[in-house]
């Protein structure tokens, strides 16, 4: 068979990125732990206090082991409910040990959101109707800045928060 220069070269090139995206996924999966969010779960997005996880009371961090923890968030334009502290003021830092399994649980009351932990495999888009869940060992320490990075109106850039995992 004979095979043109410019068929050779293609075809190199062709199988040469095929490689590449494939290791790059890889990279991604096995390396970094990058995975689609939950299981497909709906939530009354106008009534999201009837689930147990998103009842005021139940908001932000709780410890549900010994180095086990849940973090339930509620999102909506522009905030991140994490619910209050002791003063009554709105939680936006929360705190974990180095090595400590954190189940991340969020909804939204209005239109898409995101919510990703920067610098860990935490990141998922918050859809209304849904719930999102992602669990995730917390490695390393230092403060990871929550962010909201999906468009979401004037004042998505106002939506934050910090995770700060402590030794
Ligand atoms: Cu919420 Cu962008």
């Amino acid at each position: 068979m004979h095979l043109h220069k410019f068929e050779k070269i293609w075809l190199v090139f062709g199988m040469a990125s095929l490689a590449l995206f494939l290791l790059i996924t890889g990279f991604a999966a096995f390396w970094k732990g990058t995975h689609p969010q939950s299981h497909i779960e709906t939530i009354d997005p106008q009534n999201v206090e009837a689930h147990e996880a998103f009842k005021p009371e139940n908001l932000g961090l709780q410890e549900v082991a010994d180095g086990k923890y849940t973090v339930n968030i509620v999102a909506s334009a522009f905030n991140y409910d994490f619910g209050t502290d002791a003063d009554g003021k709105a939680v936006k830092r929360i705190r974990v040990p180095k090595g400590s399994t954190v189940l991340f649980q969020i909804t939204t009351k209005d239109v898409v959101h995101g919510f990703q932990v920067a610098g860990t495999n935490v990141n998922m888009m918050v859809e209304p109707g849904h719930v999102s869940r992602l669990e995730t060992v917390m490695k390393n320490t230092g403060e990871f800045t929550v962010v909201c990075n999906e468009y979401c109106g004037v004042g998505h850039h106002q939506m934050f928060a910090v995770v700060e995992v402590y030794e």
